[in-house]
């Protein structure tokens, strides 16, 4: 293809474009193909996940043209309730957003009371899924999604796989695919026992372990600014950086989910899923192709060659903070033993600082610092990486050595946006240096339609593209290196001041005050 006909191949622009918006979508970046039919079964649909995150989701998906052009979703959940007062349940949790096309989208919507321990339940599910699959021709693609507690994720899988569900292509039939979420385990060994039992029906290619964080635009954003650009990657080592901050700072508090906080607390809730992607996407090497092997074979390297964590030394690699009561944004806030389910004598880290290693080539003596926390000033997630000071000192006459080194901030959440300082000469006739913030805007000249987090891992689901979901043996890997600090944490003498208050709304305990460029701003 010569240069004329690449100039045609220009994205076409939003405003003057009659197509849905996913095919504005699709011209603009890879050629997708628009997920094949399927029925998406949701476990749980009456609890937080679904109604918070998966309903808006799918009508979203649905606004945009990114269902498929046939679909049925089944909730099921232990509620008595009939397929209109599901459809009003949905409705609600849907929200504020444009109901124009509701009442199609509605009548894709079905639901079925499930005894979850009863085989006959699951019969009965079995024998609505094929009535629809045949009434709309669905293929026989079936996606069941685990929105239900944890602690049932294994017995739905294996109630699931004993009623047949797993079987792929049988009599014509089409493809099955489970979708769990994190906590995938609560330590290495629960997290192996989850595996072993939903490996007993479920291959792994038929398995989707979503994390939202990755299936954020950002995020995969670290990956094309990396691999899509020559300029950074030769920088991209210990030879030109310093140091790398990455955080995820949250001003909200354990809100409704104390039953679960109390027991995960900070380390399991962000650090064992969210902050590792984070890591991982900043420290990988380029991965031969964009596909979902070889991402995730890089992913599980950088896990791989994380240095065992040095309990010799906590006080150098670790911080960990519980929230006592603060005022964010002008509103008084209880402290987290005061929030409801709590215990008041709590232990649960709600903040935690990590020094971590990655131990190769590029990053040897390279500290990655990891900050996680909730009731923190103000929401803010972002990866920045701290170059080295320049190599020599040119205008030390004049400037001593005050040249600050350059800083790039790949910025995740609220603000999505890239930044580089730099230093520059002041105008005038003596020597001073002023440092200047070159800054890209991720809504900057782009009017498309975007997606956010949920669509995007539900998307995948339905495309069958595990690149941005979690791989067994990362998770594995990721509990080895995590398991003996939680350990730690859970078996800390006090004099050993395992757990350091923080007043809400502050950045975290005091002497976290130590650890370089601490503060996310
Ligand atoms: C979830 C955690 O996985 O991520 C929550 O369980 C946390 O505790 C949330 O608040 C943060 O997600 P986001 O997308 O709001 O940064």
């Amino acid at each position: 293809m010569d240069l004329t006909d690449r100039k045609q191949e220009k994205p076409v622009a939003v405003a003057e474009s009659h197509v849905p918006d996913l095919k504005v979508s699709r011209q603009g970046c890879l050629a997708e193909q628009p997920p094949e039919p399927c029925i998406i079964v949701i476990f749980g649909v009456t609890g937080d996940l679904a109604s918070r995150k998966l309903a808006p989701a799918f009508y979203k998906l649905y606004l945009s043209g990114g269902l498929p052009s046939r679909f049925a979703i089944v909730g099921c959940a232990r509620h008595p309730m009939d397929h209109d007062q599901f459809r009003e349940h949905i409705k609600k949790a849907v929200g504020e957003s444009d109901k124009a096309r509701w009442e199609e989208f509605a009548a894709s919507l079905f639901y079925h009371r499930l005894h979850f321990d009863s085989a006959d339940s699951y019969a009965e599910l079995g024998e609505m899924l094929h009535a629809l699959d045949e009434q709309h021709s669905l293929g026989g693609n079936k996606i069941f999604y685990l929105a239900v507690p944890p602690s049932l994720y294994k017995d739905t899988a294996r109630m699931l796989g004993e009623a047949g569900f797993s079987r792929e292509g049988v009599g014509g039939n089409g493809w099955a695919r489970l979708v769990v979420e994190k906590p995938f385990g609560r330590d290495l060994p629960t997290a192996v026992d989850l595996n072993v039992s939903l490996q007993q029906h479920w291959q792994e290619r038929q398995i989707f372990r979503i994390d939202h964080y990755i299936a954020k635009e950002t995020v995969q954003n670290v990956l094309m600014f990396r691999f899509a650009n020559t300029i950074f990657e030769p920088l991209w080592n210990r030879m030109f950086i310093d140091r790398v901050f990455i955080s995820a700072a949250e001003s909200l508090g354990v809100e409704k989910r104390a039953a679960y906080y109390e027991d995960a607390g900070v380390l399991r809730d962000m650090f064992q899923n969210h902050m590792m992607q984070l890591l991982a996407v900043t420290a990988m090497e380029p991965p031969s192709r964009f596909e979902a092997e070889p991402v995730r074979d890089e992913k599980s390297k950088v896990f791989g060659c994380l240095m065992p964590f040095q309990l010799g030394s906590i006080d150098e690699n670790l911080v960990l903070g519980q929230y006592g009561p603060g005022t964010i944004d002008g509103i008084q806030v209880p402290g987290y033993r005061e929030e409801p389910g709590v215990n008041s004598e709590s232990a649960t880290p709600t903040f935690a600082m990590m020094r971590v290693f990655v131990g190769n080539w590029r990053w040897e003596g390279v500290p990655f610092y990891l900050m996680s926390g909730k009731r923190l000033e103000r929401k803010v997630t972002e990866i920045v990486i701290h170059f080295k000071q320049v190599p020599h000192l040119l205008f030390t006459r004049v400037l001593e050595d005050r040249i600050t080194p350059n800083v790039l901030t790949l910025g995740i959440q609220p603000d999505e946006k890239i930044t580089l300082t730099f230093e520059t000469k002041n105008p005038g006739a003596t020597i001073c240096l002023r440092s200047v913030t070159m800054d890209f805007n991720y809504a900057q000249n782009y009017g498309g339609p975007t997606l956010d987090a949920y669509e995007k891992a539900l998307l995948d689901c339905m495309q069958g593209d595990q690149t941005l979901l979690w791989r067994q043996d990362a998770v594995e890997m990721c509990w080895s290196f995590l398991d003996p600090v939680l350990e730690w944490c859970e078996t800390c003498a006090p004099e050993e001041r395992c757990l350091l208050p923080y007043e809400a709304g502050s950045w975290g305990p005091e002497t976290a005050e130590i650890w370089p460029n601490r503060r996310t701003r």
